[in-house]
């Protein structure tokens, strides 16, 4: 799960991921493409939004992407389209690319929808990423176990 900060939208998604798969052979990770925030806790009002449906992702700790992330994990989902560029122009080869999907492409094939910068706004837009993120990672997790 990737995004700009590793703060607000990825960790929320690590965290909700998680949740919905029931086997603890998946390796489910976020980064930021950025790297303002290494090493800090997930923003408060992601933390919060996640204890109101149940998930604890306070001990999580925002790190920035890496090359070999291409070669650990089998797919990397972005959460709008300048993390996607970002990616894009880290990736070496098609391989990599290829691992490289929109997250809101599992509900909407094809629309690069993006799930919007909550660092800015209020509370609302967390509640508004979360629902989002949850509607994909459910499709995400029933396709990958
Ligand atoms: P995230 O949100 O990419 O969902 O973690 C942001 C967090 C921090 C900043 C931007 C977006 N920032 O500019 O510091």
């Amino acid at each position: 799960m990737v995004c700009l900060g590793n703060i607000c939208r990825s960790p929320l998604a690590e965290g909700i991921l998680r949740s919905k798969l029931s086997t603890n052979t998946i390796v489910v990770d976020s980064a930021g493409t950025g790297n303002y925030h290494i090493g800090k806790k997930p923003d408060l009002r992601a933390i919060s939004i996640a204890r109101k449906h149940a998930l604890d992702i306070s001990n999580l700790k925002a790190r920035q992407f890496e090359v070999s992330d291409f070669d650990n994990f089998d797919h990397i989902y972005v959460m709008d389209e300048s993390n996607y560029r970002n990616l894009i122009q880290l990736a070496r080869n098609d391989q990599d690319k290829r691992k490289i999907k929109f997250i809101m492409d599992e509900v909407y094939p094809n629309q690069n929808y993006n799930v919007p910068d909550p660092y800015y706004g209020g509370n609302d837009g967390f509640e508004s990423v979360f629902n989002m993120l949850d509607e994909a990672c459910t499709l995400i997790a029933a396709k990958l176990q």
